[in-house]
């Protein structure tokens, strides 16, 4: 087992690593080219670790690695437990592990159960054996609607667009709740709960110190296939609050969550997160003991910058957390949705989706998206709890929303008929130099390519100037440790509508200015600023500014 003593010596003793950490989000196809063929790769992210070490980060999430057509970005998965050719092979993924280990850090894997690719072995052996067959009770097949069965078995939806069902030659409608390409399997089939016992048993002998569960409110289905009742539906035609959605979040998923922490369990310390996009109230649901360690709270994903709103976010996930015992999680972007610092430059209210594609572009304020992403990390670095940060966030780097359509790859595109320009924005490859084809993401260019302002925004850049993001990034990151890491309380503090202000058990406090006018120095903290996320002018605290302040001398 590929375990270094220092890690299995800290494991054994510590109060679970993973409450408090830094995790960095790495896309792979995205981050670092290290064979030059325009894709990132397993070489080229073992050839990058040091940034990662200097960033001080304490984990690191690797988006999916599997062989897969790559039709939704590796998320259709044909075997679970090899390497993508173009990313590298298994023997450069136990090297990485172990490289990662060596460095003190830990690696978080991307699990991908609620489906696979259908050029999946078991969904081509569906495919081959007709209907009834035992290879089809691995997935879920059904006869269609109406005289000739040519309408879809139910009214349900795919996220990325479209009837949720697609029928293939022999007539039988199969069901994917995503792209057409990833048909979801059949969890009430004791082959398929076997076949990932077995998966995850593969990759934690091999190292790994967890995992991120992909869909993780998906996998159960109502296996009476009523429909959608259409008052049931939420504005994406998706979930419900109280576990009634024949495809979503239902109760009966709780036994598999059960069933995959006790394989983990066998291990020393290992963990897995949820990306469960519930309910806020059905959260607390998936991290009760004996089920997940953690659940991404997406929460700040979706809020606008204002105080009101931050304030009750904060306030609501450290009341939830509280009151279960565990620990929440920080997340301002992913690989799903419009970055942070764009996000940020856009009037309160814009349904990003839409922008993308619709604008009007004019109204973003870039310079305000960049000061307000800045200002954004220092309160997830100074909540209780683990901070996720994707790839390119501690560059600053702004969504690439004007990629030509033509080089479109996410699913959403098409299965949108044109009208959700998708998530290739947030997935544009990282750079690392000034200048070059592909700004140092490889030694020539990038299998999407980045806009002329990534020079600027590149590591090499950022690196020597003491004011850049990447600089703040790395400095919150080591005060971290020491000013908010040791304890989970938190006291929200009043000083102001528009000023988001918190202290926690150290007597360190946060304040961020959310508003359009300077606070004066005289509402401020009589304590040492240890850390300000834009230089202060004069003392007072101008706006789009967070400060941290020291603990009380
Ligand atoms: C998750 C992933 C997303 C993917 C989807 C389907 O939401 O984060 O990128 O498209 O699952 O697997």
């Amino acid at each position: 087992m590929n375990r270094p003593e220092s890690i299995q010596t800290e494991q054994s003793s510590s109060a679970a690593w993973w409450r408090r950490a830094v995790v960095y989000q790495v896309y792979i196809r995205s981050f670092a080219d290290g064979d030059g063929d325009g894709t990132g790769d397993l070489a080229g992210l073992r050839a990058r670790l040091d940034h990662l070490v200097e960033l001080g980060i304490d984990a690191v999430w690797v988006n999916p690695w599997y062989p897969s057509p790559l039709a939704d970005g590796g998320y259709d998965v044909v075997d679970h437990r090899d390497i993508h050719p173009d990313f590298g092979t298994l023997a450069g993924a136990d090297a990485l592990i172990a490289e990662v280990h060596d460095r003190g850090l830990r690696i978080l894997i991307d699990l991908v159960p609620n489906h696979t690719s259908i050029e999946h072995p078991w969904f081509q052996a569906a495919l081959g054996a007709g209907p009834g067959s035992p290879e089809r009770q691995r997935y879920i097949f059904r006869n269609g609607r109406g005289p000739d069965g040519d309408e879809p078995p139910t009214n349900w939806r795919a996220v990325f667009g479209g009837s949720a069902w697609t029928r293939v030659d022999d007539g039988q409608w199969y069901l994917h709740i995503f792209d057409t390409s990833q048909p979801d399997l059949n969890w009430q089939h004791p082959e398929v709960r076997d076949e990932f016992d077995d998966i995850f048993r593969f990759w934690l002998d091999r190292g790994v110190d967890g995992f991120r569960i992909d869909v993780a409110h998906g996998m159960i289905k109502d296996l009476s296939f009523p429909d959608v009742a259409v008052d049931r539906l939420d504005e994406r035609g998706q979930r419900t609050p109280d576990g009634s959605h024949p495809h979503w979040d239902r109760d009966e998923l709780h036994v598999l969550i059960r069933r995959w922490r006790a394989v983990l369990d066998d291990y020393d310390d290992r963990m897995m997160v949820a990306e469960a996009n519930v309910h806020p109230d059905r959260l607390p649901l998936y991290v009760r003991p004996g089920e997940y360690h953690q659940s991404f709270n997406f929460d700040l994903l979706k809020a606008d910058w204002s105080a009101d709103d931050f304030r009750s976010i904060i306030d609501g996930a450290a009341s939830r957390a509280a009151a279960i015992g565990a620990a929440s999680t920080w997340v301002l972007s992913n690989h799903d949705i419009v970055r942070h610092a764009t996000r940020y430059g856009l009037p309160p209210g814009t349904d990003y989706e839409r922008w993308l594609l619709d604008g009007p572009h004019e109204v973003l304020d870039a310079e305000a998206g960049a000061r307000r992403a800045r200002a954004a990390v220092m309160v997830t670095l100074a909540l209780p709890g683990s901070a996720y940060i994707y790839q390119g966030d501690e560059l600053g780097l702004p969504e690439v929303w004007d990629l030509p359509i033509e080089v479109l790859e996410d699913p959403t595109w098409e299965r949108s008929n044109h009208t959700v320009k998708g998530r290739d924005g947030c997935r544009v490859p990282i750079p690392w130099a000034k200048d070059g084809p592909s700004f140092g993401f490889g030694p020539g260019p990038a299998w999407l390519a980045q806009p002329p302002i990534f020079g600027d925004l590149s590591v090499e850049a950022q690196d020597g100037d003491p004011s850049s993001t990447l600089n703040l990034y790395r400095t919150a990151i080591s005060l971290r440790r020491d000013l908010f890491r040791r304890d989970e309380e938190l006291e929200i503090l009043d000083l102001g509508t528009d000023v988001l202000a918190f202290r926690r058990g150290s007597g360190a406090t946060v304040v961020v200015n959310m508003g359009s006018a300077p606070l004066p120095a005289a509402d401020l903290p009589a304590d040492e600023i240890v850390l300000s996320s834009e230089p202060l002018i004069d003392t007072d605290l101008p706006p789009d500014t967070s400060i941290w302040f020291a603990p009380p001398a």
